[in-house]
């Protein structure tokens, strides 16, 4: 009989442990979810009447380095960030009217000499709408135009955000034709040639294309950009360099899409086919994706028999848009042409995209505050100084999971910027 008690004593005592823990891991992850941020650049919402902490960050402070306001983001960043997601994006964008107010696109300063030259981009995005609508806000003036092309693969949700920008700006629209875009493949490189290819088209006399994807921020306000573009004098700016022998590879030997079982799903894969040599004669340079054409050179892209056979030749290499603009932009007698014996460009010589990466860091540029993925840095708040300075007028990557102060920060600097330069013009 003692003995059943006992038993029975200790029973019940595993079962008040098993509540007591249990207590204990619901009042744990409340506070946890507690601990959550989220980033709303979109007004106040519900479920965060409190006070945001990335609402309490001073940047001007972030801007110049104070310890304080470095350690308040660094405390952020260790909090569970929650991002918007797509869904909230359609519902906030559905309403066009209080979506423009509520995030200052009617509020938007331009001087008259940015009036009379609209800038044209191609943004390539696949996920994360509220990421690339922050984007567009960034870069956003009523004279500029805008392409955004989405991915076949990407969420119904996400498609629908896209199509509700669409919807609400008289001078943003999706690609006329749609890819299935697929790492390293000339797909990606269609995404920006589809773009190219309706902006061309459309009313807006632009002077320059810019095309971006959708963990690119720009450094420069409108303003700025407009400035800079004047000073290049009708020449574009993108990377051009002669090949390493590694390099040639990705053009000597035909590679073909294949399903690879990690994160791409299909990949370009080499053959041990020989290609042969490009058409023409063409001298290969090797590159980035990024550009900033003149619509001259894109018209001649778009017409151009040389142009369409060589884009032809690249479709079966690897990662041709890191070959395609780089050689394009060298072609004797292209418009804008950069000559063949000049110097290699490097992404450091030309100013379109600043991407740091880890084993250039220290020796070439300052350490990554943020964290790195794949060798590139996604950058942290306390780069935000040598960011705005360092010249390159866009950069590469931000990830609001990794450091949304950064992102934010970016944000207001920049808008501060356009606001005091159109007021300094004006008065
Ligand atoms: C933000 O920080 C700057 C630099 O320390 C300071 O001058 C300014 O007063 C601060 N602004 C606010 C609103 O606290």
């Amino acid at each position: 009989m003692k003995r059943r008690c006992a038993i029975l004593h200790w029973l019940r005592c595993k079962f008040y442990v098993f509540v007591v823990s249990l207590l204990v891991v619901l009042v744990y992850r409340n506070i946890s979810l507690d601990n959550s941020i989220y980033i709303e650049p979109y007004g106040v919402k519900q479920r965060s009447l409190k006070p945001q902490p990335l609402n309490g960050i001073n940047c001007t402070a972030i801007y110049e380095l104070e310890p304080v306001e470095i350690g308040k983001s660094l405390e952020i960043r260790r909090k569970n960030i929650v991002e918007v997601d797509d869904k909230s994006i359609v519902s906030f964008t559905a309403d066009c009217k209080n979506y423009i107010e509520k995030r200052g696109y009617n509020e938007i300063f331009v001087t008259d000499e940015e009036c009379s030259f609209p800038v044209a981009y191609s943004l390539v995005v696949h996920k994360n709408s509220a990421m690339v609508e922050r984007i567009l806000r960034a870069i956003y003036t009523p004279q500029n135009i805008y392409c955004i092309h989405y991915d076949q693969k990407s969420s119904k949700d996400f498609i629908a955000a896209m199509k509700n920008l669409e919807k609400c700006f008289p001078n943003v629209f999706i690609a006329s034709k749609i890819e299935s875009v697929h790492y390293a493949h000339i797909t990606r490189l269609n995404a920006d040639l589809n773009c190219l290819s309706d902006l061309l088209n459309s009313e807006v006399k632009w002077k320059y294309a810019i095309n971006l994807c959708g963990q690119d921020f720009p450094l420069k306000s409108n303003y700025e950009l407009v400035a800079e573009l004047k000073k290049l004098n009708g020449a574009n700016m993108l990377e051009s360099s002669r090949p390493s022998e590694l390099k040639r590879q990705r053009f000597q030997f035909q590679y073909e899409l294949k399903d690879v079982s990690y994160e791409y799903h299909k990949m370009p894969v080499k053959t041990s086919n020989a290609k042969d040599p490009p058409p023409y004669d063409i001298e290969m340079f090797v590159g980035s994706a990024y550009f900033v054409l003149t619509q001259d050179f894109v018209t001649y892209i778009m017409n151009n028999q040389l142009a369409k056979d060589f884009l032809q030749w690249s479709a079966d290499t690897y990662s041709p848009d890191e070959h395609f603009w780089a050689t394009m932009a060298r072609v004797p007698g292209v418009p804008g042409e950069l000559q063949r014996s000049e110097p290699d460009v490097s992404d450091i010589k030309s100013r379109t995209r600043l991407v740091k990466w880890k084993y250039l860091e220290i020796r070439l540029y300052p350490q990554c505050t943020g964290a790195h993925r794949r060798s590139v840095c996604i950058y942290g708040a306390a780069e935000l100084r040598w960011l705005l300075e360092d010249g390159h007028w866009f950069a590469n990557k931000f990830d609001p999971k990794v450091d949304p102060v950064i992102i934010k920060c970016l944000e207001e600097k920049l808008e501060e910027k356009q606001r005091q330069q159109c007021l300094k013009r004006v008065s």
